[in-house]
């Protein structure tokens, strides 16, 4: 698929302006698990956050971790960074990879990540105090490069800066923003609920390119009330789509999980996730309220050594499921 660049709403016209998306997770929004919720009713992925530095520097890891296929577009391919020049040339080589010309539409800037890395590396949303640095960054990969750029921040406990942040940025060449409504300190146990009206704030003022908003969707309607409600463009789920693969489809009942996650163990048999982990987690999460009743059943998953076990025994339960056992 070969995309002149286009900007901003003609790009989003071009992608046939998806309103369910799959927010960017490490080790979670592998080519399995994309395809998997594509198949129900999800317009647009993101890969996880890549490493800059180590796309460019470490073969092995860039052969091991890029994944895509024709199936899987329309996809953004996520990195972090702080380097200009260093970003420009990862998000130039992915557009080499095998499969980027049927399914990368752009790359996104990770300018969210909370993490103590990312503090310690200074990237991800610990640029927030280097507007200029970031400037720089999206005009030189907005420049220089033959997707458009998109970007996903987190907003400052201070509307006006989270506005003039997300206007600095739109002005830098950023094609499409994503906006989570949540603090750089609201992370881990003390998540706390996403700021709706924050995202709302920033739509308001940023209407030349399109917004997706991103925090608590955790079933379609959700989704639709947020669009509502922020009159964003679309929604990024992550959890959610964890919990509930089909949830774009308005299927998220406890039963359908037993088929999302055979469904899943099949593509990754053709598609095999970098770290057999990513499987593990996949499945805990999709079968989590059914497992609970069944102890024996979580202890062999967590066990399971291989892709063709943990089939059995998800079969197992869906054996159980059926007989009500
Ligand atoms: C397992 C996991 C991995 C994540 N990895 C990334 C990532 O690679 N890049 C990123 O921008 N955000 C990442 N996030 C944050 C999500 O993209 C999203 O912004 C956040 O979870 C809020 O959405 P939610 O309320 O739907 O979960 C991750 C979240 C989870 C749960």
């Amino acid at each position: 698929m070969s995309h002149s660049k286009l900007a901003g709403y003609d790009f989003y016209r071009s992608l046939n302006s998806p309103r369910y998306c799959m927010a960017p997770m490490v080790e979670q929004s592998e080519l399995a698990f994309r395809l998997l919720c594509k198949n129900y009713n999800t317009q647009l992925t993101y890969t996880p956050m890549i490493f800059s530095h180590t796309f460019l520097e470490d073969k092995e890891h860039r052969v091991r971790h890029w994944q895509t296929t024709s199936d899987d577009y329309p996809l953004l391919v996520q990195f972090c960074g702080n380097d200009p020049l260093t970003l420009l040339e990862a998000g130039k080589l992915c557009l080499q990879m095998p499969n980027a010309q049927h399914s990368v539409v752009g790359m996104d800037l990770n300018l969210g990540c909370p993490q103590k890395f990312a503090q310690q590396h200074r990237f991800g949303a610990f640029l927030m105090e280097e507007q200029r640095l970031v400037r720089e960054i999206v005009s030189i990969l907005h420049r220089e490069l033959p997707v458009p750029v998109t970007c996903k921040i987190r907003i400052f406990k201070d509307i006006q800066q989270t506005i003039s942040y997300a206007e600095m940025i739109r002005d830098a060449g950023c094609q499409m923003l994503a906006v989570h409504g949540r603090t750089r300190e609201q992370r881990g146990s003390i998540q706390g609920l996403a700021d709706w009206d924050a995202i709302k704030l920033v739509r308001e003022r940023i209407k030349d390119i399109p917004v997706l908003a991103n925090g608590n969707i955790r079933t379609l309607e959700d989704a639709e009330r947020c669009i509502d409600y922020t009159k964003c463009d679309g929604v990024l789920s992550a959890c959610g789509l964890l919990e509930s693969p089909a949830m774009f489809s308005g299927s998220d009942g406890q039963e359908s999980k037993v088929i999302l996650a055979k469904e899943y163990l099949k593509l990754c048999a053709e598609h095999p996730p970098p770290e057999y982990s990513f499987m593990t987690g996949h499945v805990f999460k999709m079968l989590k309220a059914l497992l609970s009743d069944h102890e024996d059943l979580k202890m062999r998953l967590g066990t399971a050594k291989t892709r063709e076990v943990m089939f059995d025994v998800v079969l197992e339960l869906e054996r159980r499921v059926e007989n009500k056992m």
